[in-house]
Order: C-alpha cells, then structure tokens, then sequence
C-alpha cells in the first residue's frame, strides 16, 4: 500500500508537527532516551540513518554524538525545515512503504522514532533494514504503545483505560498537528514482522508516561501520577540474527 496519501498529510501537518515537537524537550523524546542511548553505545564515526526524520532534530542529536547521519522521510516539507537547520546531515525524500532507497547503504544502526506506526505496510521497509544493518548493527524504533495509547483514559469514581478491540488491525485517525492516519497492529505482530525478517529482540522499554512540561515527580498532579502508571509508548531494539540462527 502507498503511502502517499499520508504523506501529503504530513506535508499538511509540517508547521504545526514541527512546533509542537521541539526535539530533545518532548515527552516522548525524554521516556526513549536512555533506552535509545544504552541500544546505540559509542555512535562516533557510525552510520545511523533516522527513519521518518522528520525535521531532523533526532538526526541532529546523533550527528552531535559523533554519528554520520541520513534522515529519510516522505514529507518534502519536513526534509526543507531539517536540511535548512542542519547542513551536515544528509536528508533524503522517500516513500517508506516502498522500503529503503535502492541502491542500498550500510548502516551500523537504524532508529525510528514514533514512524512504524504512521505506515501502512512494513513489509519491505524491515526486509530492507535487516538487509542494510552490519552484523552487529541494531534497529531500534519507537512506537505509540498498541495496548494503551487509544485507549480512552476513565475517571468515574475509579481511573482505568478502556481497551477493546486490541487485536484487531485498524486504521484511526489521530487529530493532533491538523490530523494523520495511525495503523494499530497488536504488539505480537511487530515481534512476529522481526523475527520472520531475521532480527532477533534485544530488548523492550514501557516507560512511564511523562508530562508534557518538565517538572519534578513531587509537583505532579494526582491524575499526571496515575497516567504515568500506563505506558502510552514504547521502544523496542533488535539486532540481525547469526547467519547459524537464520
Ligand atoms: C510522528 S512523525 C515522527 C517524526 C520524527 N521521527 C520525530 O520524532 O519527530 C512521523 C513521520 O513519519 C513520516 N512519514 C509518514 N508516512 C511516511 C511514508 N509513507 N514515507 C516516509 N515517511 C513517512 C512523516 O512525514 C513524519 O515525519
């Protein structure tokens, strides 16, 4: 399935992602980080290609690490914000349900931070970073929690999140940053999409959820308390399985 349709969204949404998802200060940049950080170790001098870029601020923060960094992405109006503000990245258009460009590149790590689930098919985008990770290379991505992130928070006396319908594949319509299409597929599908590609998982984070403004645990309200308590994201990181294992 194409993924133009969505991406034409996104070119919609550009301004409003771009300000309201200010890099390292967001809450779900602040839960991935030292999950990320532990995944990738020493990056200096590694290639790292960020998938679904965006605006370019993670690939940003990789090159700072020494990391020389591709950011692909399908929105052409993101790409121009990220090439205007970061010079020494390489920033590439492309439709990412088509998989990685042809001819492919070797990279030593992949990240993909809150994408894999803004596309509508991942067939050959996990074949292709399989096929272009070194040996020792690692996938590592973040996704909104299939479990939780939909489901409608309740306060009647009792707080919960109400999930239904988790194991059915669907297609919902996220209204933030002027609206998108988010493709729910239960957790088990992505390890399944991995393995069957050849990853072998190194590991998985829930973090708490976090407030969108950076403030201690001690000045959370009661209620910031009890969502922390949910994970609404989380990371997984995986690496290619030895040739023996395959
Ligand atoms: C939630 S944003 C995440 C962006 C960035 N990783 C970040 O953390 O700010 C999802 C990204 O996926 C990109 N995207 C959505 N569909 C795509 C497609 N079919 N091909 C390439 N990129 C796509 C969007 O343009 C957008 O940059």
């Amino acid at each position: 399935m194409s993924g133009r349709r969505d991406i034409r969204l996104w070119n919609s949404a550009a301004g409003q992602y771009a300000e309201h998802v200010n890099g390292t200060s967001d809450s779900f940049y602040r839960r991935l980080a030292p999950f990320l950080w532990q995944a990738l170790g020493d990056v200096s001098g590694r290639s790292v290609l960020d998938l679904g870029c965006g605006h370019g601020w993670l690939g940003e923060q990789l090159r700072s690490a020494g990391a020389v960094v591709t950011g692909i992405d399908g929105s052409t109006a993101l790409l121009e914000r990220a090439a205007g503000a970061f010079p020494d990245i390489t920033f590439v258009a492309h439709d990412l349900t088509a998989g990685l460009p042809r001819p492919l590149t070797q990279y030593h790590a992949v990240v993909a931070h809150m994408v894999l689930m803004d596309l509508p098919d991942l067939d050959q985008l996990v074949r292709d970073v399989r096929d272009s990770l070194t040996p020792q290379g690692s996938f590592t991505f973040s996704i909104l929690h299939p479990s939780f992130f939909a489901q409608e928070p309740v306060d009647d006396g009792e707080r919960y999140r109400k999930v239904t319908g988790y194991l059915r594949h669907e297609q919902r319509w996220i209204t933030t940053f002027g609206g998108h299409q988010h493709y729910h597929r239960p957790l088990s599908w992505y390890v399944d999409l991995l393995v069957s590609n050849g990853f072998v998982v190194t590991g998985l984070h829930e973090p708490p959820t976090l407030p969108h403004h950076t403030r201690p645990e001690s000045e959370w309200t009661d209620y910031e308390r009890w969502f922390a308590t949910i994970p609404t994201m989380l990371a997984l990181t995986c690496r290619p399985a030895p040739a023996s294992a395959v």
